[in-house]
């Protein structure tokens, strides 16, 4: 796709009917688990362009240019509304909260494969992990809650599997900010991949929020709590990453041009006839959006948006299973973590006065519902759930025991508990 030079569908067509608006969903148990991850992804990279417009127009205070982005974020809108409720009402919040972390596992492992910055890479791998484990949890309430194997939803394509334990995702804010790139050297994919991931981050959160009082269960219900909490965390940690310097014409921009490569990007892998013309459709909406802010650019800062955007298509949200290289960060990286003064360390390496440590120690005093989940399914089938090869299924206490701080929640499961579950048959979930 020449973007520069294609114009798309112009704005005054892009109102619908509601007809229009309002398409059937896809089918919960026969769609490809790819299918799923992204509509969830597309919403939530629709949900950030509509609330970015709305953040910077109540700053604003020219009136052409704040019309015209009243009129782009309705669409917006719309556009988020035909997305979302593509979701079959039948997928339960379980399962889609199984989508939304099957989107963290698979896009970021895609992105950091596919980033030239080091120090972005980084912060990838080390957020990948986190929601991996987050995977794990929620799987044993989709199966003591609602009776469903997870593979329903991930279709093997994901693993369930412990990775870093989410109580220890909990850190004080101020070591997770990281370092911003500097937005006059920073190539156009590092912007569009991190645009990209806080967009994801920033729903998972957002649904978890509004969500997870809808089970009567209250281990359910702080596990979600306790997610919630990571999600705040991602988004920080990824946001941060963004040049505050970059002007809202700037950031303009390249949320329409991300928006832009994520459409061209599913409309390219969706296998799904009926939901690839729907993002072919939603890549002409886009290119309309972006040329507006391409001319804004042009008008208002008497820039070239190419110095920006570049000349060329990214893909930044290609989804296939990612096992190899999940598993090989988990086996290096588990036991990382952010030290005091923002670099890596190993866990064995901190010192008393990390101030995670306190963090930690006060919201999982009572236990940490993300151990309370293997309790549970402990008590209900004799083992966790846990989809994964052999080696890996194996390798779980030794990956406990290298991921473990001096400091844990009172109800953590041990080594020698992950040991025994070698004893049972990983698929008595299925019972
Ligand atoms: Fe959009
Ligand atoms: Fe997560
Ligand atoms: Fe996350
Ligand atoms: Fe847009």
């Amino acid at each position: 796709m020449d973007f520069l030079k294609e114009k798309g569908m112009p704005l005054e067509k892009q109102v619908k009917s509601w007809h229009e608006i309002v398409k059937r969903p896809f089918n919960r148990e026969l769609a490809d688990c790819y299918t799923r991850t992204r509509q969830i992804l597309m919403n939530g990279i629709e949900i950030e362009a509509w609330g970015f417009k709305h953040c910077w127009v109540r700053k604003m205070d020219d009136p052409e240019l704040k019309k015209l982005l009243v009129n782009i974020r309705r669409i917006e809108d719309i556009q988020q509304t035909t997305i979302n409720w593509l979701t079959p009402y039948n997928q339960s919040v379980l399962d889609t909260t199984l989508g939304y972390e099957q989107v963290a596992v698979d896009l970021t492992a895609w992105l950091a494969q596919n980033e030239d910055d080091s120090y972005v890479k980084e912060t990838f791998d080390f957020g990948l992990l986190e929601d991996f484990d987050h995977l794990y949890r929620y799987s044993q309430f989709a199966n003591l809650v609602d009776d469903v194997d997870p593979n329903i939803i991930l279709h093997e394509s994901t693993d369930v599997l412990i990775a870093r334990p989410t109580q220890y995702h909990h850190n004080s804010n101020a070591i997770r900010i990281r370092n911003a790139y500097d937005k006059n050297k920073a190539n156009a994919k590092t912007k569009v991949n991190i645009l990209t991931l806080i967009s994801a981050e920033q729903q998972t959160h957002n649904f978890y929020a509004e969500h997870g009082f809808m089970y009567g269960n209250p281990d359910l219900k702080r596990l979600y709590a306790e997610i919630c909490d990571v999600e705040e965390e991602h988004v920080t940690m990824y946001e941060t990453l963004v040049d505050s310097n970059e002007s809202p014409f700037e950031k303009w921009l390249l949320h329409e041009f991300t928006e832009l490569c994520c459409y061209y990007n599913c409309y390219k892998d969706e296998p799904d006839e009926r939901i690839k013309l729907i993002y072919e459709q939603m890549c002409q909406m886009e290119l309309n959006h972006l040329h507006s802010a391409i001319d804004c650019y042009q008008k208002y800062e008497k820039k070239d948006a190419v110095e920006i955007i570049g000349d060329k298509m990214i893909y930044p949200c290609h989804f296939e299973s990612q096992k190899e290289y999940v598993n090989k960060v988990i086996v290096n990286e588990v036991n990382k973590r952010v030290d005091k003064d923002g670099t890596y360390n190993t866990v064995d390496k901190l010192d008393e006065s990390w101030p995670s440590y306190k963090i930690q120690e006060a919201v999982s005093r009572d236990g940490a519902p993300s151990e309370q989940a293997i309790n549970l399914a402990i008590n209900s089938i004799g083992r966790d759930v846990a989809c994964a090869d052999e080696k890996m299924l194996k390798m779980q206490g030794d990956i406990l025991e290298k991921s473990l701080e001096k400091q844990k929640a009172p109800n953590t499961i041990s080594k020698k508990q992950y040991d025994s579950f070698r004893d049972v048959c990983p698929k008595s979930y299925l019972y």
